[in-house]
């Protein structure tokens, strides 16, 4: 799988990568939130631009510089990144979504900041699932031969959790990261395992996530044909 460092292998994909974490506000000052840095993500639309695909960004919550010829969509919530990820698939060649979206958003909102009460303990945070974007786009492609690809950060049992999860969410390839107290969330480097839903298996070593980038447009441009 070895390629030159600008080979324009995807020239003429469309490809579209979530990244960044989701926040799911509880009232106008506070909201439920991950430690997703938005790298991995950035990273893998740096290095399709430079294959040469047209690339939407959907980024949620990043502090990092809009890549150079990239179209970058940004948004808040996990119903916001719904919305600007299928609305962006609709024409596109491949969806990776390196997003960290929360799987639950509190049930209520509250329009004014939510206040102590004196000698009161406070209320339980009721909350409601999320909507499955990996899932939903995996079930219903946008177009034929869309490749779907996601990604899951597992503390034990890596690549069985890994494999049940690549089954379930329906994609074409699964990027694992065993997760820990220093590891993934906002490093510049990264180690995975590439699972992919006709059997592969791909190992990437420790190094930069552009390296973990350039083997996930490997993989997708092999099957794109
Ligand atoms: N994902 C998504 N929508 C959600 C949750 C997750 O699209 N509501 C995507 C993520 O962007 C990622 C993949 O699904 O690409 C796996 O996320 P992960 O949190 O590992 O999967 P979950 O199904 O939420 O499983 P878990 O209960 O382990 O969190
Ligand atoms: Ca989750």
């Amino acid at each position: 799988l070895a390629r030159g460092a600008s080979e324009p292998d995807l020239a003429g994909r469309h490809v579209v990568v979530s990244a960044g974490g989701t926040r799911e506000p509880l009232d106008p000052v506070r909201f439920l939130g991950n430690r997703s840095s938005g790298k991995q993500g950035y990273a893998l639309a740096r290095t399709a631009a430079a294959r040469g695909a047209r690339v939407t960004l959907v980024a949620a919550n990043t502090h990092l510089p809009d890549p150079a010829g990239v179209d970058v969509v940004r948004v808040g919530t996990a119903v916001q990144l719904r919305e600007a990820v299928l609305k962006a698939a609709a024409d596109a060649d491949a969806v990776v979504m390196a997003a960290a979206v929360a799987d639950f958003r509190p049930a209520s909102y509250a329009t004014g900041k939510i206040k102590k009460k004196d000698g009161q303990e406070p209320e339980p945070i009721a909350l409601v699932r999320n909507p499955d974007v990996l899932a939903e786009v995996s079930a219903d492609r946008a177009r034929p031969g869309q490749v779907i690809v996601g990604f899951a950060a597992e503390t034990d049992d890596v690549l069985a959790n890994g494999r049940r999860k690549l089954a379930r969410k329906g994609c074409d390839l699964l990027v694992v990261n065993e997760v820990g107290e220093r590891k993934t969330f906002g490093a510049e480097e990264t180690e995975a395992v590439v699972l992919a839903a006709d059997g592969g298996e791909t190992p990437v070593p420790h190094g930069p996530k552009e390296a973990l980038a350039e083997t996930v447009w490997d993989l997708v441009a092999a099957r794109l044909g």
